[in-house]
Formats: structure tokens, sequence, C-alpha cells
């Protein structure tokens, strides 16, 4: 029987040390404390010492690394990107200044903006060859399929000895035109060129919604929206697809293969796929008809696989922020652009519903980042398959700065996890005749 007990020395850097006795021996590991106070007893040194292994299945209490991107108070409901608050990124900056801030570290000044919009627009254009990938692909396949195929196939066109910088600039300026031209293909309309004087959501506004037979001028109210809730998703430090990121990358493969793996993670359902199916359960409660009693019942029910989509999240036992910024912005947005969508009533009850159920108040579970976005999406005009899409252009410059982290951090060996065998002892092999 193990028994952990931390020192209680207080929260410093010389926290001291956690013992372990294990089979009548004590062990002990050191303790780290991060900036924030956060705790970690380091437990690489576990195996050698005592033939044993920590099993955390989900990763739900194994720190994988140190980072200094973003800082998570999951029980407060703080979200902050390199110390600044998301709730002040979200209503005053502009997503390319969140992409610098995240993978550079600062906020950039004027002269330092102006040359990393220049590099952006200087990559936006995707080699004329990659057009005839498009053509390939079903019209039913799914754009996350495609996006994250495109991605992978960058690595084709460009050499892994280039400038590592140049393939981040690469990928933020590019990742906007693949996607729109996956959605114009998908809807049998011809691409739109990137449009380098516009800005990075005006742009892709533009080469999503524009026809060479008519003139079209992004709304404003779209643009805005569209910075906001790219820069709600840019980073979330260690979630599945940012830390399959990360491991990709550990054993040295391509930026461009991480990042691809990485759009694979979060297109899962109960990871950025969840803005989709959001959507289709509030359509489906909508043509019911129900009164939530059937839906609520479901999410409640141990046998039944069905969850309240957009409910729920492995950090966040308060609020998520990121909810709470949509759920106002969502009302906005909807009456600027004079959109009324039955849905947006559908969410807010179905919330008031879930909020005073004791199964949800007991497990703390609040709407996600992926409640009310959707909604928002819907009004803007995007289509149900491409607001997983959305939410990878708003995680990409996350994901680069893991990556990059990851590549210069002296700690950073290739992730391999352990695991605890539970199969069959050693057997012997019998012919094909004699089993
Ligand atoms: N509806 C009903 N019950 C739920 C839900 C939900 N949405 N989420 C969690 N639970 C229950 C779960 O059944 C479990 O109950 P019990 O203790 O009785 O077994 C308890 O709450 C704890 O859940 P968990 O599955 O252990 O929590 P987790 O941290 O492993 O999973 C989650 C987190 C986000 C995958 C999960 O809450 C979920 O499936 N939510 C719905 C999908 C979703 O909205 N995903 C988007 C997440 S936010 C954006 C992102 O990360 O991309």
């Amino acid at each position: 029987m193990a028994v952990i007990g931390i020192t209680d020395e207080g929260e410093t850097e010389d926290m001291g040390v956690a013992r372990l006795n294990l089979d009548d021996q004590e062990y002990e590991f050191p303790v780290i404390v991060g900036s924030e106070g956060e705790v970690a007893i380091q437990s690489h040194a576990l195996r050698s010492l005592t033939g044993a292994i920590t099993l955390d299945p989900g990763y739900g209490n194994t720190g994988s690394c140190r980072s200094a991107i973003t800082f998570i108070d999951g029980e407060q409901g703080i979200l902050r990107y390199r110390g600044y608050p998301i709730e002040q990124l979200a209503e005053e900056a502009s997503f390319v200044e969140v992409c610098y801030l995240l993978i550079y570290g600062e906020l950039p000044n004027e002269e330092e903006l102006e040359d990393f919009r220049a590099r952006l627009r200087r990559h936006t254009l995707i080699h004329e060859d990659m057009k005839k990938f498009f053509e390939a692909y079903p019209p039913t396949a799914h754009p996350m399929a495609i996006l994250s195929s495109m991605i992978s196939s960058l690595a084709t066109f460009y050499s892994e000895e280039e400038d590592v910088d140049l393939h981040v600039v690469r990928l933020i300026a590019k990742l906007p035109t693949i996607a729109s031209f996956s959605y114009k293909k998908s809807i049998g309309q011809p691409f739109v060129y990137p449009q380098n004087d516009l800005g990075y959501a005006e742009n892709f506004l533009n080469m999503m919604f524009s026809v060479p037979c008519e003139d079209y001028e992004p709304p404003p109210v779209l643009a805005r929206a569209l910075n906001m809730l790219l820069i709600l998703h840019a980073d979330h430090e260690q979630n599945c697809s940012t830390s399959t990121v990360r491991m990709v990358g550990s054993s040295g493969a391509s930026l461009f293969a991480a990042i691809s793996a990485g759009i694979d993670a979060l297109s899962g359902p109960l990871h950025g796929g969840a803005n989709q199916q959001v959507i289709e359960m509030l359509e489906a409660i909508r043509d019911s008809g129900d009164d939530f009693s059937e839906f609520v019942g479901r999410a409640k029910d141990r046998n039944d696989p069905f969850r309240l989509m957009g409910f729920g999240h492995r950090v966040y036992k308060n609020f998520d922020p990121r909810a709470s910024i949509l759920k106002g912005a969502a009302d906005e947005v909807l009456a600027e652009l004079g959109v009324d969508d039955p849905l947006l009533e559908i969410a807010r009850s179905l919330e008031d519903v879930a909020l005073r159920d004791q199964f949800f108040v007991d497990r703390k579970l609040y709407p996600n980042v992926d409640f009310y976005s959707g909604i928002i999406y819907r009004a803007m005009g995007l289509p149900t398959n491409m607001f997983t899409v959305m939410f990878a252009l708003g995680r990409l410059p996350g994901w680069l700065a893991h990556w990059k982290e990851m590549s210069v951090d002296p700690d950073n060996r290739i992730n391999r996890p352990r695991q605890i065998y539970t199969g069959a002892g050693a057997r012997d092999y019998l012919p094909l005749a004699d089993r």
C-alpha cells in the first residue's frame, strides 16, 4: 500500500519532497511549484527506484511538461494567455496579435505587428498543384478530414531544412485558404483566392462567401465576431489536440505532420467536434418538441451513452470563462445581424434546466466553449460541418506555440507512456491444425 505525503513547508519553490512508502521502504521525490502555485511531484525516477509506475488513464492528473504559454485555474474559471486575461484579449486584441503573443511570448509593438502581418500576407497562396487534391475528394468529405490531409501534404512541398519560423508563418497564412477552398469545393463554387489587402478575418470571410459574379464586402460585425471566436479558441494548454501535437513533435516528425495530427485529434466529438454536435443536438430537441426532460433524462441515464454536448470539462469545475463571453456575444451578434434563431432560446433554456439539475450540480458540469460558439457560427452563415474547422483555425497558434516550446525544451524526450499489462501470460504458438 503506497502513501504519498507532501511536506507541509508551504507553497514555495523549496517546497521540499514528497515521500512515498512502498513495501516498507520510503522514497523521496522532488516537489516543484509553478509560477501560479501549482504543485507537482516529479515522478520520472519512480520506476527506476521502486519498479512501479503511476497509472492515470486519460492523464487527468499527469503533468507532461512545464509550459509558460497558458494558465488555467479550473476551479476559479481563469484563463490567461502569457499572463493576459482571456476577457481582455477577446474584447480588445486582434487574432493576429494573439498569434504573435502565443508564439513569440510577448505582445508585438507596432513595427513587429506590421512585419508579422507582412510575412503572413506573403504566404497566403497555396501551391497551384495542391488545388488538384481538392478535385479527388468526394463531395461528402468532411472538411476536417480534408484540412488534415492538406496540411499533411504541405510537408511534400516544403523542405524540413527550411527555417521553422517560415513554416509557422506559412501555416497561419495558408490554413484559411485551405479551409475556405474545401468549403467552396463542397458547394461546387469556384475557389476565391486570398486578397492580401484585407485583414485576417475579412480575407477569410471573403474567400468563404464571395462569388465572382457579385460584389461582396465582409460585414464588419462578422469580422469582429470571427476575430473574437478565434481568440477564444487560440490556446488551452495541454488539451487532447495540443498534447497530440507535442507528442507527434517529440518524435522529431515534421511540424506539418504534428499539426495535421492535432487537427485529427480536434475532430473528435468529445473535443472540437462538439461544436457541430451541439447544433445537431439543439436541432434534434427543436424537432422533437421535447421540453428537455427526454434529452436531460438520457444524459443522466448511466446506461445511455448520450451526453449533453457542450457541457462538462476536464479542467473547469466552475464555469468556462470562454462560454460566459460567448453567451453574451451570441445575444449581441444575433441582434446586430438581425438573426432570430430559435436554437439560441433552446440553448439558454437547456442551460437553465441543466444548471438546476442535481446531477449536473453534483458533477460540476457547466456549458463549455462549444455550447454557444456554434450558434454564432450559424448566424454568420457558416455550415455546421465547418464549425470544427473554425476551431482549428483558432487553435493553430496554440499548437504552434506548444510545438516551438517543446522543440527547445531541454527536458523534452520522445513521449512514451508506460502501461500495466493485463493480457495472457506466456504461451506457446500452436500450428493452425492444432488449434
Ligand atoms: N453530459 C452528461 N454527463 C456528463 C457530461 C455531459 N456532457 N460530461 C460529463 N458527464 C458526467 C460523466 O458521465 C461522469 O459521470 P459519473 O461520475 O457518474 O460517471 C462525470 O460527469 C464526469 O465525467 P467524465 O467523463 O469523467 O469527465 P471527463 O473529464 O473525462 O470528460 C468531457 C470531459 C468534456 C469529455 C465530457 O464532459 C463530455 O463528454 N462533454 C460533452 C462533449 C463536449 O462538450 N466536449 C467539448 C469539451 S470543451 C472544448 C474542447 O475541449 O474541445
